[in-house]
């Protein structure tokens, strides 16, 4: 059984990350969708939200279970017997975090491969920053996230002008 992991901050999950995990279960039997703390980043969610989120834009998809995890990542991977990370790769921009995360992942753990994945192109400039940035100024949310956290979002900018 092929097992993969999409870690992220998910913060929140986009139907840009929902159409990677499709992508995903192409290559992969089971995937774990693993909600980081990301100290780098001020995260506008819990990461009890985010779970929760995540756990709802991906419950149409069968074998996929989404949890929050702390610490190093190459770990999580190890402990869930999973053969790969999967990351979305949508733009250049992207490219040399993901590789120094990618490198410095197989330097802990020559065996561990990292997929990169391309979303649809309708979602190669959609970033979770965006959709917050929509929801701070009430933009249309809900061709970009599930209506569940459009929903969420509405409720965090009415809360936290
Ligand atoms: O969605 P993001 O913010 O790009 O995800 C980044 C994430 C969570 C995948 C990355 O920060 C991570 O792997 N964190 C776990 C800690 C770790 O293992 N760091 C070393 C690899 S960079």
């Amino acid at each position: 059984m092929r097992i993969g992991v999409y870690p992220g901050t998910f913060d929140p999950i986009t139907r840009g990350h929902t159409d990677i995990v499709a992508r995903s279960l192409h290559l992969f039997d089971r995937l774990f969708l693993a909600v980081a703390p990301n100290p780098r980043k001020e995260p506008l969610l819990s990461i009890a939200h985010r779970v929760e989120l995540a756990k709802i834009a991906t419950k149409e998809f069968p074998h996929v279970e989404v949890e929050p995890f702390d610490g190093l990542l190459v770990k999580y991977v190890r402990d869930r017997g999973a053969h790969a990370i999967i990351r979305g790769l949508r733009a250049l921009s992207d490219f040399e975090h993901e590789f120094q995360m990618a490198l410095l992942n197989r330097k802990i753990d020559e065996q561990l491969e990292t997929v990169f994945l391309m979303p649809s192109e309708e979602f190669s400039y959609l970033t979770s920053s965006i959709v917050k940035e929509l929801a701070m100024f009430g933009g249309p949310l809900e061709d970009f996230v599930h209506p569940e956290v459009a929903n969420k979002l509405r409720q965090c900018y009415t809360k936290h002008p």
